[in-house]
């Protein structure tokens, strides 16, 4: 393998049509961070780059819907997302965004070379047209059936059911969602890449010469490659993006999946002048951080422009993530079935590091993987808590009650001791290792092991047992104890950097490189720590369940926004209608019926009368709620027994969409009797 000199780390642009949630985190910044910080502390020039992806027509639909423009959107959301991030602790290097100046003129000089060298292909195609709208309808701006799995709800671009990648002319029965109305085909010119003609080469550089990629990336790519790959438009009919820098293509723009991988270069050309080294420079290792979907993009797609340049470094890896779900449903911003950064981080203060471990611990590296709150809760509780606070507390406290906080000097060492230290150098090479391929989970389970071993280490030998009758010997136990914690600070760095930074407070040293990873005298005799606190605390389970409350009342909302009304029943006759004696009476009397949920005994005036009405209201309404309510009644109704009670007539409800029933009475007070017509 080539020696490379320096990394360049990018992390998918987010969309700024919303705020950032646990998903991304878990599938592209948190491993994207863990990753950075671990070469940083290698002393390995690296460059995180991260920003805004700031075009494409979901943002134009949200801007229409919202009555505002694009530029708005934009601003609101990257404010949001860029500061999250950062309070978050997420070491970008630089956070750029796509409607900057230096991004337009990056993407559109980078457009002009291909064009003005011949790269691409120009073709007259017929497109959908909204004929109301007076506009062609790109990706988003159509709807329609699926073909492949009959979802009534698919995109022009995508089918976010099964999946699949669609054309807007492979909808069956397609809408405009500008104006719901049939779009009509109507001529326009765009400009693509061919990526047929590229397929030869990617077939060799993926499927031959990365074979170490991650199964399920190097799987993805083999099946597109197999699948054939077809010219593909980069432009779009569309006002929002940059421009086509090209005479005769007024109204249109670059496709967004054109101009945001571009973002990335626009970023390091902000973030340093000497961008081209970090671009081009045969020792820079390039890797690109991304979640699932975003695989055929990083990996045929923009791989293809880069060589069409023919200036450009490829990545030399692609460590793409699987989805995250949030207890057992898909994440959703439009659903609003998320838990967003910037709302934890108000709700959880001083917790980054709790987040960041548990969405590590259960990242979706090789298959989807759920979100629950209550094991955010038990891992928490029972590793960040039981293990690895609780070592570095009692080997503090220990100290500070047995010495005052000073060091003690190591004596005589048992097979024990030197075995114990042994494992922290093996457990250096095992996270390595993991860190090396990406796979971070598996390198926090070995972090937390030496964690797990400092606890066994202290239980094995109970200094508290022995602190009176052989002191030598406490001496080097609490002194390993010590050399566990300082090495604890190296290998938890690059997860939980906020906690790391605490302890090393509490250890009185300051940040060591990852090459003393594994060194068993790091602090030495007769150095002062300090009084230690907390480094977490527990979850409570009141915490939980406010949460999860929150995804309930989510759940319910959706569900009532989603509700259709039923269709009209078939036409009845004036004369049926007028059948029915409708009047307005009051609910003297209410009791509910015993042995039944539902059930509820009225007393009603009825104006003409007093009667007994039972009726369906009691998991909405307490009896003393509705004494005293006007409502509407149907008096003359068959009667009939309930659970033993004759019935004398109906009280009528309107039902809400959650199945819920509310009383139809009249806006202003009537006189009881009056009729309903
Ligand atoms: N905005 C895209 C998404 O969220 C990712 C863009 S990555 C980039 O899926 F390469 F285009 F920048
Ligand atoms: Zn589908």
């Amino acid at each position: 393998m080539a020696e490379f000199k320096r990394t360049l780390i990018t992390s998918a642009l987010p969309y700024a049509n919303g705020p950032v949630h646990i998903g991304h985190l878990a599938g592209v910044y948190v491993p994207a961070d863990i990753y950075a910080r671990y070469l940083r502390m290698k002393g390995e020039e690296v460059a995180f780059i991260g920003g805004s992806d700031e075009h494409g027509v979901p943002i134009t639909l949200k801007a229409k819907k919202e009555g505002v423009e694009p530029q708005d959107i934009v601003d609101k959301y990257h404010a949001i997302i860029k500061d999250s991030f950062r309070r978050f602790g997420i070491s970008f290097d630089v956070y750029s965004r796509t409607s900057s100046k230096v991004h337009h003129e990056t993407a559109s000089e980078f457009f002009k070379k291909l064009y003005d060298e011949g790269k691409f292909i120009e073709k007259t195609t017929e497109q959908y047209y909204d004929e109301e709208a007076g506009q062609f309808l790109a990706d988003r701006y159509i709807v329609g059936t699926c073909p492949k799995c009959n979802n009534e709800k698919a995109y022009g671009d995508q089918c976010e059911s099964c999946g699949s990648s669609l054309n807007a002319t492979d909808l069956i029965n397609p809408k405009s969602v500008l104006s719901g109305s049939v779009p009509v085909m109507k001529e326009t010119k765009h400009w693509y890449l061919p990526l047929d003609e590229y397929e030869p080469w990617l077939k060799e550089w993926i499927l031959e010469q990365h074979k170490e990629w991650k199964p399920n990336v190097y799987g993805q790519c083999k099946s597109w490659l197999d699948g054939g790959l077809n010219p593909r438009a980069v432009t779009r009919d569309l006002k929002w993006g940059v421009p086509v820098p090209v005479d005769g293509a007024e109204g249109k723009v670059l496709y967004v999946w054109f101009d945001a991988p571009i973002g990335y270069i626009s970023a390091t050309k902000e973030w340093t002048p000497d961008w081209e080294k970090w671009w081009k420079d045969k020792d820079t290792r390039m890797l690109h951080f991304i979640g699932k979907d975003n695989i055929v993009f990083h990996c045929i797609i923009f791989p293809s422009m880069l060589k069409a340049d023919g200036t450009y470094n490829l990545p030399e890896n692609v460590p793409a993530n699987e989805f995250l779900n949030l207890e057992g449903d898909k994440i959703s911003t439009s659903r609003n079935w998320a838990v967003w950064l910037h709302e934890y981080l108000d709700e959880f203060p001083g917790k980054e590091d709790v987040l960041k471990y548990v969405l590590t611990a259960n990242a979706p590296e090789t298959k989807d993987n759920d979100f629950t709150w209550k094991d955010f809760q038990a891992r928490n509780n029972n590793e960040l808590v039981a293990i690895l606070g609780n070592f570095v507390n009692r080997a503090l406290v220990l100290t500070q009650k047995y010495y005052n906080g000073e060091v003690p000097a190591r004596g005589l060492l048992s097979d024990f001791d030197t075995e114990t230290m042994e494992r922290i150098s093996t457990l250096k090479a095992e996270v390595e290792k993991s860190l090396d391929t990406f796979r971070f989970r598996e390198a926090l389970k070995f972090a937390m092991d030496m964690a797990r071993l400092g606890n066994k280490y202290l239980a094995d030998m109970e200094p508290w047992k022995v602190v009176k009758t052989d002191a030598e010997r406490v001496k080097t136990v609490m002194n390993i104890c010590l050399q566990i914690a300082a090495n604890l600070t190296i290998v938890f760095e690059p997860f939980l950097p906020f906690t790391m930074s605490k302890l090393r407070g509490f250890m009185n040293i300051e940040p060591l490189p990852w090459s003393e990873l594994g060194n068993p005298d790091m602090v030495s005799a007769g150095h002062c720590v300090n009084e230690p606190e907390l480094l977490f605390e527990k979850i409570e389970d009141t915490v939980v369940e406010a949460q999860m409350q929150k995804l309930m009342d989510t759940k319910k909302a959706n569900e009532i926004a989603e509700a259709t009304a039923k269709p009209a029943k078939e036409n009845c006759t004036f004369d049926d209608f007028m059948k029915m004696d409708i009047r307005v009476g009051t609910i003297l009397e209410a009791e509910k019926v015993a042995k039944t949920k539902k059930l509820m005994k009225l007393l009603v005036d009825t104006g003409i009368d007093r009667r007994t009405v039972v009726s369906g209201i009691a998991e909405y309404y307490a009896p003393e709620e509705v004494v005293g309510k006007q409502v509407s009644i149907l008096v003359n109704l068959e009667p009939r027994k309930l659970r033993g009670i004759e019935s004398q007539g109906m009280i009528l409800m309107a039902e809400d969409a959650d199945g819920s029933l509310k009383f139809v009475s009249p806006q202003e007070a009537v006189k009881n009797g009056s009729e309903v017509k």
